[in-house]
Formats: C-alpha cells, structure tokens, sequence
C-alpha cells in the first residue's frame, strides 16, 4: 500500500454523501497535501526565487529526463505556451480531432498564436494514423501554412497510447523536421497502466513515464486532476524551448508571485499520489463490471480512470438527471462519462452502478 493510498487515510470518500464521478478534476487536496502547503518556503516566482517552485520544477524535469520545466497555473496555458514556443505565426500543427487542445482550449492556439491546427481523425486506439500524418504534412510551398509540430495526448479519452505507437510517431515527425509535444494531464495514468502490464516494460510508474516522454520534445502534466492537487500544470523541454514558454507564460498572465503554496501541492502529489492512480483504475474496473449486461447501454473495457457508456439515443441526458437525483454526478450528451478519483471509493461506485440499474429497472 503507497503511502497515498486509502489504508494511509488519504482518499477523501464520497464527499457531501455526493458521487461525483464528473472528472477527476473535483478532488479535494489530502490532509498530507494540505500540511505540505501550510509549511512550504515561499518567494516570488516571477523574480524566480519561490523554493518551493524551483524544487517542483527541478524535481519533475529529473524525473521525466528533460533540461528543463515551467510551472503554469492550468493544463491549458501549459500547453499553449508550448504551442507558441514550438510555432510561429503562420505556421500549422498536426492534433487530433477530439485532442484537449483543439478542441477543449477555446482555440487559444488559433486565437492567441495564430497558429493554425491541422485536426485529423483517431483511430479506434486514441492514435492518429501514421499515413494520415505523413499526407497532412504540406510541401514547403507559400499556399500553406507550414507545418512544424505534431501534438498528441495521453492519455486521450482514457485510453493509453501504444508505447510502439509512439515511437514510430516521433520518428515519423523527426524525419519530417516536425517538434513533437504531448498533452500529458493525465501521464502518470498511462504510465501506471503500462507499469500494470509489467514484461519487458517494467513496472515502475515514473521510469515508465519517462520512457513515454523520451518520445516528445516537450510535455505538459497536470496535478490537478487525478493527482489530486488543487491547481497546477509543469510544462517540461529543453533549456531553450522553457525560456521561450516563460516569456509566453509572463504575456498570458501566468507568472505568479509566492506560487510555491501551490507547486508544493504538486510536489506532494508527485512524491505520493502517483501510484495510488491504480487505485482509481481498479474503481473504473469495478464501475464497468457492475454496468455489464444492461440493455440500452454498452461499456467499454477502462484502461484507464474514465469510463465511457453508449447509451441509446434520448436516453444519456434522462440517465445523467436520474443519477443526479440519486446522489450521482456524470457527464454526457450521447455518450455517459464515469471517471473514478481520489475522492470516490468502492462504496461510493457500488452506489453509482445500484442507481445506474435502478434506471433500467435492472
Ligand atoms: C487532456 C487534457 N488536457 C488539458 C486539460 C486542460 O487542463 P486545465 O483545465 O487545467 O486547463 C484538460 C482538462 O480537463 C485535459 O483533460
């Protein structure tokens, strides 16, 4: 048992009596996390001399085996300001069509770096398909923009990205002069579930991270998700590339002062929350297992902490507000979304998928 795990009185349970299974997003910061904040050295960050950031930065930047890292108030600053370090204006980037930063950031790359984003189509994996790159990457020719980056993420919709995958995407980009970014908020679940398989890939969860990041040139990780920190993305990348990321930080507002109170929640979650993501994974498991069966309703395997259902049609929207009377909270429009966190447990999914069968009479 880690020592972030519920045996050590970390998870927080359902909270308020409500399941909330609509991100991981809603956790509340551990006792432990909490104490760590009280009593973190702190300065101004934007002088570059907040400890506590400095050793958050340091920290994550060793760990996953980059120069260099830049803490950010959310995962989608981190990832523009890396977006903008990697491109100029009028030049393009290959993203997927359901990727967070084409389609979740309110077209921030677009608006704020003018940079334009070539979305293409995932294959049923979460990949984007190696000849579909290959045929979006234009010709060195004045009709188009040019083409300089490939953003993947993972995990995507739960799913982790093959690690054979990934090494043949960067090696395709590389060939073809393209940097490579990935949208790690949720790197620690890939690398937790690829640590489960074991084998040949090991089953280290921070060594497994690092080996997903040796792909990319630079990688945005959010603790505030299933980390469980209150706030925070660290953007990591070569000396040059988090030089060029600060001064974009400093012009979309993210430089702030005694942020250490923060990047010492962070630092908590690093050093103890990671391996505890199993835990949610085996939650998402249980929340699947307990759904099969139903008619009107398909379950997908989790890899992951995010479950997705598809339901038939006019049904999600009538689910979701049934599940909230009961207590629930999810997302969905068409299909239902259950993502499993610290702040849930074992009871509070039984109760999900008890309300979940009521509705189907089941
Ligand atoms: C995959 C992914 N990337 C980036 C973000 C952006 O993070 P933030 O909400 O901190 O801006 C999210 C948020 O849910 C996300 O799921």
């Amino acid at each position: 048992m880690n020592e972030g795990s519920k045996a050590a009185g970390q998870r927080g349970g359902n909270i308020g009596a409500i399941v909330d299974l609509r991100s991981d997003t809603v956790t509340q910061p551990t006792a432990g996390m909490r104490a760590a904040m009280a009593s973190a050295p702190l300065g101004d960050d934007v002088f570059g001399d907040d400890p506590s950031v400095n050793a958050l930065q340091a920290a994550l930047a060793e760990r996953l085996g980059f120069e260099a890292a830049l803490f950010m108030p959310t995962g989608t600053q981190s990832n523009l300001c890396a977006l903008m370090a990697h491109c100029q204006r009028g030049d393009e980037y290959i993203v997927g069509q359901f990727a967070h930063t084409y389609r979740w950031e309110g077209g921030g790359a677009a608006v704020l770096g003018s940079i334009q984003p070539q979305p293409l189509s995932h294959a049923p994996d979460g990949s984007l398909p190696l000849a579909d790159i290959e045929a979006n990457i234009k010709p060195d020719d004045a009709h188009f923009a040019r083409t300089r980056l490939l953003a993947l993420e993972n995990t995507i919709g739960g799913k982790v990205l093959p690690m054979d995958y990934l090494a043949a995407a960067s090696e395709l980009a590389k060939r073809h002069g393209l940097s490579r970014h990935l949208d790690g908020a949720r790197l620690f679940n890939a690398a937790i579930a690829v640590a489960a398989r074991g084998g040949s890939e090991g089953s280290d969860p921070y060594e497994a991270a690092r080996r997903i990041c040796s792909h990319f040139d630079s990688v945005s990780v959010c603790f505030s998700k299933g980390l469980g920190a209150p706030v925070g993305s660290v953007l990591c990348g070569s000396r040059e590339l988090i030089k060029s990321a600060h001064r974009w930080r400093k012009m979309l507002g993210g430089g702030m002062r005694q942020a250490g109170l923060l990047a010492s929640a962070a630092h908590y979650a690093l050093d103890h929350q990671v391996k505890r993501l199993g835990e949610d994974h085996a939650l998402a498991r249980r929340l699947v297992e307990g759904l099969q069966g139903l008619p009107g309703l398909t379950v997908e395997a989790p890899q992951t902490n995010i479950v997705f259902c598809d339901v038939d049609q006019g049904i999600a929207a009538k689910l979701v507000e049934h599940l909230k009377s009961e207590g629930v909270l999810t997302t969905g429009l068409y299909k239902l979304r259950f993502v499993t966190h610290l702040d849930v447990d074992a009871a509070g999914v039984d109760r999900a998928i008890a309300a979940t069968r009521r509705f189907f009479n089941a």
